[in-house]
């Protein structure tokens, strides 16, 4: 049987910032990021057998029918006691990165926090702003099980919920995203690169940007490009601006405002807008005030660009959505149904972006392909779990036609 092995925890590459992992810590880590590429891969195909064997005949013969939406198929699979142990296996290993990152992080944060404060108050790239409200639909919950979700700070100066995503980004995503964490930004960098060879943007805004895994790499592809990287969460904002420093970036600053209220900024001042792995994670009434705001700052000619799971449609096959709900339902991502039921390009249209403006690609993150090769699963459906990503964006239209020519 092919092997079903990410890169080993030791394949993180480490800066400065990052949290230290003694021996058995690391060893842990190594386990979980194994045990969650286990289960997404090797043991979640069992998902399917238990759908097509078990629990679609009995819906039939129920129901007289097939499943005609994802939460029948859900209200169905969640009474299957295979699905059932799965998923609590997979809850579970979600629980113990969060916690076991946490108490990775904790004992070192005297440490951490101070010196985070030298690498910000040295290189001036973060700018805090505690007028800042802290949207509800980030507080509500702990995101993704992450105690005290993004923004939540232990003291003042904290860095503890930044510092616990950079050490287990690796363990929760199986190693899938690189070194670095950042095979996001250098898919987009890739894309973009390809697309328009001699584009020099000015000024990149990337909204909702956490410790600025995939907005770091963009300021190092365009280093004299200035990088805005904002997010409400202050938290994740010193350890990123701090961890920029560490990597030697210096075209990036770090700021806390909140995507809904880009104000600060004129109309037109940023050549690219950039989210990635975000738009998921806001309210459905917080999604067009974004993308309004986004617009309005956004230059004619410009780059809009966001890095997502696919949206259902009506060809995507309703066990393949319901697989992708997942998270919605076990991992704390209340946003992530309705948002990716959303017809995304209608409410990008809504906001300003013309239909005939607007494009998606595929995008598959970039790694080093010596330290994580291809896994034996790659090409085959993992709902989610492979670091490959629609791109929605729209380049917008020019002002002036004849200078678009
Ligand atoms: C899933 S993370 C994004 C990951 C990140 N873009 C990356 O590439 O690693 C979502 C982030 O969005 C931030 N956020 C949520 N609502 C926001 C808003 N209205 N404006 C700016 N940031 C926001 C959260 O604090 C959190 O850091």
């Amino acid at each position: 049987m092919a092997s079903d092995l990410p890169p080993a925890y030791t394949a993180l590459t480490r800066h400065e910032m990052m949290p230290r992992t003694r021996h058995d810590e690391a060893a842990r880590f190594n386990f979980l990021t194994h045990f969650n590429r286990y289960l997404s891969g090797t043991v979640g195909k069992g998902n399917k057998l238990a759908y097509e064997n078990r629990v679609l005949p009995q819906f039939r013969a129920e129901h007289g029918r097939d499943p005609e939406h994802r939460y029948e198929i859900r209200d169905a699979m969640n009474k299957d006691d295979w699905h059932r142990v799965w998923s609590a296996l997979k809850r579970n290993s979600m629980e113990m990165r969060q916690h076991f990152g946490r108490q990775v992080v904790l004992r070192q944060l005297d440490e951490l926090d101070a010196m985070a404060r030298q690498y910000n108050e040295q290189s001036g790239m973060l700018e805090l702003d505690p007028s800042v409200e802290q949207p509800h639909y980030q507080t509500a919950v702990d995101i993704h099980c992450q105690p005290g979700g993004y923004h939540t700070e232990e003291r003042p100066g904290d860095v503890t919920v930044g510092a616990n995503y950079d050490v287990g980004l690796f363990a929760t995503t199986g190693g899938a995203l690189g070194g670095l964490n950042d095979g996001g930004g250098q898919a987009v960098v890739e894309w973009v690169k390809k697309e328009r060879p001699d584009w020099q943007p000015r000024r990149i805004l990337d909204i909702g940007a956490t410790v600025g895994h995939n907005a770091v790499p963009i300021a190092q592809a365009f280093p004299d490009t200035e990088v805005i990287a904002i997010d409400t969460a202050a938290a994740s904002l010193r350890y990123g601006a701090a961890r920029a420093a560490a990597m030697g970036v210096r075209n990036i600053t770090f700021v806390q405002a909140s995507g809904e209220d880009l104000s600060r900024w004129a109309d037109g001042y940023f050549d690219w807008v950039q989210t990635t792995m975000f738009l998921h994670e806001l309210s459905s009434k917080a999604m067009p005030r974004l993308l309004a705001e986004a617009n309005r700052v956004l230059a004619p000619g410009g780059l809009i660009f966001h890095i997502e799971q696919p949206q259902y449609s009506e060809e995507m096959p309703l066990f393949e959505q319901f697989m992708r709900d997942w998270d919605a339902f076990n991992n704390n991502e209340p946003f992530w149904s309705a948002m990716h039921g959303q017809d995304l390009k209608q409410v990008m249209a809504d906001a300003g972006f013309p239909r005939e403006s607007q494009f998606t690609a595929g995008v598959r993150a970039v790694v080093d392909p010596e330290i994580f090769p291809p896994s034996p699963d790659d090409g085959e459906e993992d709902f989610g779990r492979a670091a490959i990503w629609n791109a929605y964006g729209a380049w917008k239209p020019a002002a002036d036609p004849a200078a678009a020519a």
